[in-house]
C-alpha cells in the first residue's frame, strides 16, 4: 500500500518517531518528510509536535486535505510520566482527528513524551530561585527532567509496533 509519513518537528523528537515509523513500514513507505511535497498516497501517517495542546498549524492544514484517504496521527508532547498522561494523549489524538475531513478513514493515534527545550527547564529553575515553594514550577521542572530521556527505546518500539498495526488495519479495509 502506497504510504507516506508526513510530519513536522522543531527540535527533533517527532522526527525521531517519524524515522522509526518509516523504518517499520519498510518498502511501503514512499515518502518521509514535510507536508509540502507529499505525494498522492492511499495511507498517511501524519505526525506533529504539540503546541498549546494541539498539533501545529502546518499539520492541521495537511490533515484537513485528506479527503478520501486513510490516515493515522502520531505526536510527541512535553507531558508524560503521570497517570493522567494517557488521557491527555487521547485528547491530543481526538483533537487531530477532528481536523480530518468527512470521507477520510481514521486508523488511530500514537503519542509519546518528548524532551522540552533547555530554555523551558531554565525558566522553571529561575522561577524556583525566586520562589522555592512555587508548586507549578516544581511540577514543571519535574516534567522537564522526566522528558529528557524521551523519546526512549520503549517509545520507539511502541511507535514501530503501532505503525505496523495501522498498516495492517489499512490493508484489511
Ligand atoms: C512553544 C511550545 C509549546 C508547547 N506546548 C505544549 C503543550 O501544550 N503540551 C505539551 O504536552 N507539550 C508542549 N510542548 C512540548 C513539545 O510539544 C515537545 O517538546 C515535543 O516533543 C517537541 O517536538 P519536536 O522535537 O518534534 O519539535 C511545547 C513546546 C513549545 C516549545
Amino acid at each position: 500500500m502506497k504510504t507516506a509519513v508526513v510530519y513536522k518537528s522543531v527540535t527533533g523528537n517527532t522526527k525521531m518517531i517519524a524515522n522509526a515509523i518509516a523504518a517499520a513500514l519498510g518498502d511501503e513507505c514512499v515518502y518521509l518528510g514535510g507536508a509540502e511535497g507529499a505525494p498522492d498516497c492511499e495511507l498517511y501517517l501524519v505526525g506533529s509536535w504539540t503546541d498549546k495542546g494541539v498539533c501545529c498549524d502546518e499539520i492541521k492544514g495537511f490533515l484537513k486535505g485528506l479527503t478520501g484517504k486513510k490516515a493515522a496521527y502520531f505526536a510527541t508532547c512535553g507531558y508524560g510520566g503521570a497517570e493522567s498522561s494517557e488521557k491527555y494523549y487521547d485528547m491530543l489524538v481526538e483533537r487531530a482527528r477532528k481536523e480530518l475531513p468527512e470521507g477520510c478513514t481514521f486508523l488511530g493515534g500514537f503519542v509519546c513524551q518528548g524532551k522540552m527545550p533547555e530554555a523551558i527547564g531554565e525558566r522553571y529553575r529561575q522561577a524556583l530561585e525566586k520562589d522555592p515553594g512555587d508548586t507549578r514550577s516544581l511540577q514543571g521542572l519535574e516534567l522537564y527532567k522526566d522528558g529528557l530521556s524521551h523519546p526512549d527505546e520503549k517509545d520507539i518500539a511502541e511507535a514501530k509496533a503501532w505503525a505496523a498495526e495501522v498498516l495492517s488495519r489499512a490493508k484489511g479495509l
